[in-house]
């Protein structure tokens, strides 16, 4: 599968350390884990999807960075997903419609909680997307906000727009 343009400026936008601990939601075929965990050293990725056909292609795609020890995949659902408090770095999803359809529900808070201080959140969605333009960004920008992230803004790009914030 070619690699998208949503898929590619998401990731230079998210623009991961090397020994970042990185948390992707809504992971689908995995284009986008491959991509981060190709920049990785140290550093992990938990690829999480609701769907586990999208576990198993995610796994199979990336089956080296699992062996590797960079990359963990979980069939998990926002925002049931548990993960332990400020242990991540930056969390990002592209395309996962849970941000924009109920863009005041638990999965920002729950995703905040999981970020260290300064962590960074990016919800994206690729320009070929119908859920793109601010009907979209607005929503989530105001629960970012409300959530308690900082240095909230609305991104636009050639693959896409999107919302990104930092935890204090
Ligand atoms: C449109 S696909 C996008 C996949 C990939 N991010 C991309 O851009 O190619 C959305 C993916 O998010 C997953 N998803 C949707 N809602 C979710 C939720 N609440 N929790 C976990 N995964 C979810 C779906 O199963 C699907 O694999």
């Amino acid at each position: 599968m070619p690699v998208p343009e949503r898929i590619r400026w998401g990731v230079d936008l998210l623009d991961p350390g090397p020994a970042e601990t990185l948390l992707e939601v809504g992971c689908g075929p995995g284009v986008a884990a491959e991509l981060v965990c190709a920049r990785l050293t140290t550093g992990r990725l938990l690829a999480v999807d609701r769907s586990p056909a999208a576990v198993a292609r995610t796994s199979r795609r990336n089956a080296g960075h699992i062996t590797a020890g960079r990359l963990t995949v979980r069939q998990a659902s926002l925002p049931d997903l548990e993960v332990p408090d400020e242990t991540i770095d930056a969390a990002y999803s592209i395309n996962v419609n849970i941000f924009w359809t109920d863009p005041d529900g638990p999965a920002v808070a729950g995703l905040f909680r999981a970020l260290r201080p300064g962590g960074r959140l990016l919800v994206l969605y690729g320009a070929d997307a119908p859920t793109t333009g601010s009907r979209v960004t607005g929503p989530i920008a105001a629960a970012m906000s409300a959530a308690g992230l900082v240095d909230v803004a609305v991104t636009e790009g050639a693959g896409g727009s999107g919302v990104t914030g930092r935890r204090r």
